[in-house]
């Protein structure tokens, strides 16, 4: 059987292994001047990180042999994942993957937030070591983390705030939480009572700019706002304005609406906010899984065979 397997971007080689054993002929997208229009056309799979399929892509692709998108990990928000199932074109993703990685990200995050290890880094190679004095870092224990959305990240970082000794709040509208260190509130409950925030919810419609001008209002004075999900939950310049105004202390973005950031983003002008490359999911151990699992996938799909995490 001869299967072409379109990989969009640059990913660890388990998964690209995996299927050359496997006889799949490999087109290494970013390795071509190819457009992923023009690669579609010979796929019968394709993996993808945060490039964006839409319907019209879906469409080439069906027209020709697609019959299978794999997401290399968790979200698919770049997927048209309705287009595919109106196409019948079966999309699979990596969902346990990078669990561990994205929650030990966001809790450095907290951390990181908390100590201000970036400032006293700078101050004490301008030679300001007396910052010491005049400035103390907050401590977790006895502080309120609040998790929105308590799925298996969320979860995970609920257990690490827990052994930190802080108290957890957990905001989510479809799961009950279990565990009797977490209460479970409202939006607004936690908005009001977190010293923290981490955010955990995938991007939807109902949770575009969940956390927007209007929320950033309520938000306990001086939190920290940490979000490793995706961005376009956070409006980025309503938090940049809360920032300015001290109503929030600082924010770390792994995930922001434009990715890249380009250097003209006015996200950047903004203090106190840190920013990571989308690269909470990236840790050593994870990015072996979504590549392998996602490869994996698709060589199921393609041989007929049911794979075991199917979106569409
Ligand atoms: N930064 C990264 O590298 C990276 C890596 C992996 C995943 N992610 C993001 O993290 C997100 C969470 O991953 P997960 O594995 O915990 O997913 P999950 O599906 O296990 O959990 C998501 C939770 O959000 C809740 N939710 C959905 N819509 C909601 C809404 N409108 N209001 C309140 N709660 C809502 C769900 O009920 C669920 O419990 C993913 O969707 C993805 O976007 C980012």
């Amino acid at each position: 059987m001869n299967m072409n397997v379109v990989i969009t971007e640059r990913m660890h080689r388990s998964g690209i292994d995996f299927l050359k054993e496997n006889d799949a002929n490999v087109e290494l997208l970013y390795e071509t001047n190819r457009s992923l229009e023009d690669a579609i056309k010979d796929a019968d799979g394709v993996v993808v990180r945060v490039a964006k399929i839409n319907e019209n892509l879906m469409r080439i692709g069906k027209e020709h042999k697609l019959k299978v998108i794999a997401k290399h990990g968790i979200g698919v928000d770049n997927i048209d994942v309705e287009a595919a199932k109106k196409l019948g074109i079966r999309v699979v993703n990596v969902p346990y993957s990078c669990i561990n990685a994205v929650a030990e990200f966001a809790l450095g995050a907290i951390l990181l937030l908390a100590k201000d290890y970036v400032r006293f880094d700078s101050e004490v190679r301008k030679g300001n070591w007396n910052l010491r004095y005049h400035k103390s870092n907050v401590e977790i224990r006895g502080k309120t983390i609040g998790i929105i959305g308590y799925g298996n990240i969320g979860r995970t970082v609920a257990k690490f705030a827990n052994s930190l000794g802080a108290y957890v709040f957990a905001y989510d509208r479809f799961v009950e939480v279990h565990e009797d260190y977490v209460k479970q509130v409202g939006l607004e409950t936690l908005l009001k009572g977190s010293d923290f925030i981490s955010i955990h919810v995938p991007l939807t419609k109902e949770t575009y700019h969940l956390i927007g001008r209007r929320e950033l209002e309520i938000v306990r004075e001086g939190v920290y706002i940490v979000n490793t999900s995706r961005g376009g939950i956070v409006d980025e310049s309503a938090l940049c304005e809360a920032i300015e105004r001290g109503r929030v202390s600082g924010a770390l973005l792994d995930t922001t609406e434009q990715e890249p950031v380009t250097l003209d983003n006015p996200i950047l002008k903004c203090r106190n906010l840190i920013l990571t490359a989308h690269s909470a999911g990236n840790s050593d151990v994870a990015v072996v899984g979504d590549s392998l699992d996602s490869c994996r996938q698709v060589l199921q799909v393609l041989k007929g065979e049911e794979p075991p995490f199917i979106v569409a």
